[in-house]
């Protein structure tokens, strides 16, 4: 089998790990990112735990067929630079396929995140055979990835499905990208909590107000708290799944898929928001596109952006 390694690099870790072309992980390991340090010390890291991965194999670079990293957006593909990301400060038009290609001298391909994901679950995961698939993932940011007619859609500079920047309300709140009211700025984890802390500051009645004392409300502490019952908490997770349900219809709308998998650090609350945003994305959809369509959950978890970025190396080109 041929092996290709994956970089996935996140706002608070890089996660590198060598995958075969059945979409097997065969070793991984994690460096942290330390936002604050800015990108020469990210790269460095970065390129440390390709070699380290290789290392715990006993593989030299001459055994791999290439590296795939996958970047937050937006980025320049046709360059190859990442452009400051909203997740990754300092990062301010970094060519970051040329210092990889430099020091790796093998083929590397630098795309979108989610994007990278969406090729690894289409490949190897909840998409296997279904060729017009989208994926979605839903933690600190919203990214997305579209499988069209059994290809990655990746739009002039790799940007193509940056879904978490739809418009849902011109006059929402702001989001990372400078923009308002966009699905990620209403949907997010970092939504979510943002929601909450505001409830908590105008008095609304919550367990949440403890977490609040403590440290920072996360979306995981809003779903426990749902979960017992806390009426504050069971009206923030019915809010989010109304909105993913908003962002959903059109996204369905833009692309019509025959499935969406849902991924990221929410879907640990699956059962809580799905069937709100399953209503309310049927609702509001064209009626045709909702007809034959299947959303599901994710199914390579947590490593999904490593396999999703080597898997960038098998793809046909
Ligand atoms: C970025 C996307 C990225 C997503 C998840 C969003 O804020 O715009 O490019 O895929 O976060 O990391
Ligand atoms: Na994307
Ligand atoms: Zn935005």
């Amino acid at each position: 089998a041929r092996i290709a390694v994956g970089v996935d690099l996140g706002g608070t870790k890089i996660a590198t790990g060598a995958v075969d072309d059945n979409g097997t992980l065969l070793a991984r390991t994690e460096l942290p990112t330390l936002a604050r340090e800015g990108p020469g010390r990210v790269i460095q890291r970065m390129k440390e735990s390709v070699y380290g991965v290789l290392q715990k194999l006993g593989l030299s670079l001459t055994d791999i067929a290439g590296i795939g990293i996958g970047v937050p957006g937006p980025m320049d593909a046709r360059r190859g630079v990442v452009k400051n990301p909203p997740n990754l400060p300092g990062w301010d038009d970094v060519p970051l396929l040329s210092i990889m290609q430099e020091e790796f001298n093998i083929r590397i391909c630098l795309e979108n995140d989610a994007n990278a994901a969406a090729l690894g679950e289409y490949l190897f995961g909840a998409g296997k055979g279904i060729e017009n698939f989208v994926y979605i993932t839903i933690s600190t940011g919203i990214g997305g990835g579209v499988i069209a007619g059994g290809r990655l859609l990746k739009g002039d500079g790799g940007n193509a499905a940056e879904i978490g920047h739809i418009t849902i309300n011109f006059e929402g709140p702001v989001c990372g990208c400078g923009n308002k009211g966009c699905f990620e700025a209403y949907a997010s984890g970092t939504a979510m909590a943002r929601f909450a802390k505001e409830g908590i500051l105008s008095g609304r009645k919550t367990i949440l107000g403890n977490f609040y004392q403590k440290e920072e409300v996360k979306a995981e502490h809003i779903f426990a708290a749902a979960k017992e019952g806390d009426e504050y908490a069971m009206e923030l997770v019915e809010k989010e799944g109304f909105y993913l349900g908003v962002g959903l219809a059109s996204v369905v709308n833009a692309y019509n898929p025959r499935c969406i998998a849902v991924g990221g650090g929410l879907t640990k609350a699956w059962d809580m928001f799905y069937p709100r945003m399953i209503e309310v994305m049927r609702k509001r959809a064209l009626p045709v596109n909702v007809e034959r369509l299947e959303v599901v959950k994710a199914t390579l978890g947590p490593d999904v952006g490593i396999i999703g970025a080597a898997s960038l190396i098998f793809q046909k080109e």
